[in-house]
């Protein structure tokens, strides 16, 4: 299949195509591709709520679970195929009743609740493009992406649960439409009950604006390649990124990799532990799973509330055979301690899987053993915002697996690892990471920005899709994904912009400069270490430190926070004025600066930072 998908491309997509997607009316060409922009699918139409909804309500899936919500504080709460089409067409009714159509955008900005998907299938039903934006970003960041893409609603809740505690999320919304004129309309869930100010000229309740709503909606068709959603995404400069994804293409390539890497049994009880804030969320919780007719457990709390055994309780409550999560919190969970998944039978998991930063074999073997109980294989699946779904990964069952390598090219994927002349690097070496082939999920274009988009992605070496990570082949041909090389950080698994950080930073009245930079950390995969040089008639103090970093917090989210403020006297510069990361990055690892420094403009600055360590 490998073979055909890379050889005959168009056969082999075409196929797939006609056999996984509902189609309203067929497509005449499977793929036209013009550097940067391809099309998939041309000709077809399609209606992506209909393929995760309507389409089983013809089968024996129409009763099944679609979605099992547990809450944090321990609510439970089912729904089927039916129930869940229902609430959709409930809301896509009501967003029709506002006056939203096709090409609108709407904002998300929710807990992880049921409520999540149905708002963004009912977007999806009516080709309303939504951005979702995580529940952990502060007001400043809903209201950059808000004013970016002119949402005409946000859709959200007074809170949610998180640790015991309630996210304000309506508090958010309340301060960041304080300078969001596009916003017409917010929709208020009432998730955690506690009072909220509501407008009554631009706020309703979202029980109130379904009520009375029909339960049946008829979706209208649109193109193949008609936007879904934008999702915000870090990059490497202060301005985070609308990677933009669109219909038939996308959703052929999430059903499918659910299908193979997933190896999904209708029987299966699926539980991917990302947020619907994240792409992740969008293609292995919502998009694909539904497409694929998938029972999905969604939960919506911290995976240590109340106790560390969070994830090992649902597993055992709700019978999970296939768990989906990161890294980082697998590393957290071998921190806690083997006592937890102990108390639990885990029986019931057949596949487990990883994604979003590099698994250290440690941690994979921790997680094979302790909670596959070496019966479970592990998909470590490397994609990105950008690709849309899995593109590296081995098959359960039948790709060998190591430890640390998320093993071979999926479907219609070819990846290249190069050097800084474009050449392959031999195998065992490493180099930059690129695609050589366009594939169904690609993302179209950064909203509004082409030019950006063909910058970042596509003109490193043209005709070939820079991923801007660090990887190499072993000699088996496994792939080894290091990291970023651009200034984007993965902290937690979340991918976080130097540069956005450190204008958060220079934003505190303090600061004259900052400098942004990863350390390697055993939990996080990289901590944030902020290199800050002070305005002249500030002093510095422990005090200063705490309040730098509850800024960066305020202006970006918690998941920003800086892990490590130190203060300097300057910064390390080339005489061109710009700013050596390495050299920080050494000094932060707590090394010896190693390496040309012959470029510095002040070779006493080096010896500061290193003394104030
Ligand atoms: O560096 C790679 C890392 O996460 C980046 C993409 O981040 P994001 O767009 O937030 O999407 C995360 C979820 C798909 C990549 O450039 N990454 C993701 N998965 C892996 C990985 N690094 C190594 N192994 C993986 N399995």
């Amino acid at each position: 299949m490998y073979a055909e998908s890379v050889n005959t491309p168009e056969k082999f997509w075409g196929r797939q195509a006609r056999e996984l997607l509902d189609w309203r009316r067929p497509f005449k060409r499977v793929l036209s591709w013009k550097l940067p922009h391809a099309k998939w699918f041309e000709g077809g139409r399609i209606n992506v709520s209909e393929n995760c909804l309507d389409r089983h309500l013809k089968t024996a899936r129409a009763n099944k679970a679609a979605i099992i919500f547990e809450g944090e504080p321990g609510d439970v709460r089912t729904l089927t195929y039916r129930q869940l089409h229902q609430e959709v067409c409930r809301m896509a009714s009501a967003l029709e009743g506002l006056g939203l159509v096709r090409g609108d955008r709407a904002a998300i900005y929710m807990p992880m609740v049921p409520e999540a998907a149905i708002a963004m299938l009912a977007c999806a039903r009516l080709g309303v493009i939504h951005t979702v934006i995580f529940g952990g970003f502060s007001s400043e960041a809903i209201k950059d992406r808000v004013n970016d893409c002119q949402a005409r609603v946000i859709i959200t809740a007074d809170g949610g649960w998180r640790r015991g505690r309630i996210v304000e999320l309506k508090v958010n919304v309340d301060k960041a439409v304080q300078a969001t004129p596009s916003v017409e309309r917010v929709i208020v869930l009432k998730r955690t009950g506690q009072e909220v100010a509501m407008d009554p000229a631009r706020d309703v309740w979202w029980h109130d604006l379904v009520a009375g709503q029909p339960a049946s909606h008829a979706p209208k068709a649109f193109d193949s390649e008609n936007p879904l959603y934008i999702l915000y995404t870090s990059g490497s400069t202060g301005k985070p990124k609308g990677v933009l994804h669109t219909s038939a293409g996308y959703l052929l390539a999430t059903v499918l990799t659910m299908k193979y890497v997933f190896d999904l049994k209708e029987s299966d009880v699926y539980f991917c532990t990302a947020d619907v804030g994240w792409v992740t969320g969008h293609s292995y919780v919502v998009y694909g799973p539904l497409a694929a007719g998938a029972t999905i457990l969604m939960y919506e709390g911290a995976p240590n509330h109340p106790e560390p055994d969070r994830f090992w309780q649902l597993v055992d409550r709700h019978s999970v055979t296939i768990l989906y999560t990161a890294p980082t919190a697998i590393r957290a969970f071998m921190r806690w301690g083997d006592a937890y998944p102990a108390r639990h039978s885990l029986a019931s998991l057949r596949l487990l899987g990883s994604v979003g930063e590099p698994i250290n074999p440690e941690a994979w073997m921790w997680y094979y053993t302790v909670i596959g109980k070496k019966r479970c294989p592990i998909v470590d699946t490397w994609w990105q915002t950008e690709t849309g779904a899995i593109m590296v990964t081995p098959i359960p069952g039948i790709t060998p697996l190591k430890p640390g390598s998320c093993a071979i090219p999926f479907f219609g994927v070819v990846p290249k690892v190069l050097d800084e002349n474009g050449k392959d690097v031999p195998r065992g070496s490493g180099g930059r990471l690129f695609l050589a082939k366009p594939w169904p999920s690609m993302l179209r274009t950064l909203w509004g920005d082409d030019e950006r988009f063909m910058k970042q992605y596509w003109s490193e070496l043209p005709g070939y899709y820079f991923a801007g990570d660090g990887a190499r082949f072993d000699k088996d041909g496994y792939l080894w994904v290091v990291g970023r090389i651009d200034d984007v950080l993965n902290v937690s698994g979340h991918r976080i912009g130097t540069a956005e950080v450190e204008s958060a930073i220079v934003s505190h009245h303090s600061v004259a400069e900052a400098a942004v930079i990863g350390r390697p950390d055993d939990l996080k995969g990289q901590a944030l270490v902020c290199f800050v040089t002070l305005k002249n008639d500030v002093e510095p103090s422990v005090a200063l430190k705490e309040e730098i970093r509850a800024h960066v917090a305020r202006e970006i989210g918690a998941l920003a926070r800086p892990d490590d403020v130190r203060f300097a006297a300057g910064l390390p510069k080339t005489r061109s004025g710009k700013i050596m990361r390495r050299i920080l990055k050494e000094i932060a690892a707590g090394g010896a600066v190693k390496g040309d420094t012959t470029t510095l403009e002040d070779f006493t600055v080096v010896a500061m930072l290193q003394a104030e360590e």
